[in-house]
């Protein structure tokens, strides 16, 4: 099967899961987007309001911060791409329970198989507990990268974190220029 059948495959899996009770309360499911052959992919939590409406991720108000923050280091978010933990809003946005995310997590790291991105970025605690380590703490290990299969991971704070706490924003920043700067090593050991 060639790629695009694959990823047909997955989206038809996506739209009609049912896997879990969040499948009842959803409006849309939210796979991801972006580029699918994109070096950097972005893992948040899982859909909010306006993503359940729209099916998009990172469309509401953390969407546009991280818009920004993308612009900030100069990458395109069509050269992204940005994913979730879970593909379906839980009710009021609370955090997915751990059920809830295990039964999901195929669906992403289906994404991860195809897409083949190098850097990893987990927005978040929830996208770090179940990427990189699921007892670690956002503020102890935000900012450092781990090299695990081939790709590069690093958890910063979710923008939705820094749209609540302002202050959190300068190291979010040095978070960012790091993952600009890992993208530039990348691109010359290439060229
Ligand atoms: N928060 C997330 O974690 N993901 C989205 O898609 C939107 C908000």
């Amino acid at each position: 099967m060639d790629r695009e059948a694959l990823w047909n495959q997955l989206e038809e899996a996506v739209v009609h899961c049912n896997r879990c009770n969040l499948a009842r309360s959803r409006t849309n499911t939210v796979l991801g987007e972006g580029n699918r052959q994109a070096r950097l992919m972005f893992i948040g939590e899982g859909p909010g309001r306006n993503e359940d409406l729209m099916g998009r991720p990172f469309v509401g108000a953390a969407g546009k911060l991280l818009d920004k923050m993308l612009e900030a280091i100069d990458v395109r978010r069509e050269d992204v791409y940005i994913a979730n933990i879970i593909k379906c809003r839980p009710p009021n946005n609370r955090v997915p329970k751990e059920d809830e995310a295990k039964i999901c997590l195929p669906y992403l790291r289906r994404q991860v198989y195809l897409i083949k991105p190098k850097i990893i970025v987990c927005l978040g605690a929830t996208a770090l507990h179940y990427v990189i380590d699921k007892d670690a703490r956002i503020t102890a290990v935000r900012g450092n990268w781990v090299e695990r299969k081939g790709y590069y991971m690093m958890a910063t704070y979710h923008p939705a974190a820094l749209l609540r706490d302002p202050a959190k924003k300068y190291e979010a920043w040095e978070d960012f220029k790091n993952i600009r700067d890992k993208l530039i090593d990348i691109k010359s050991a290439k060229e």
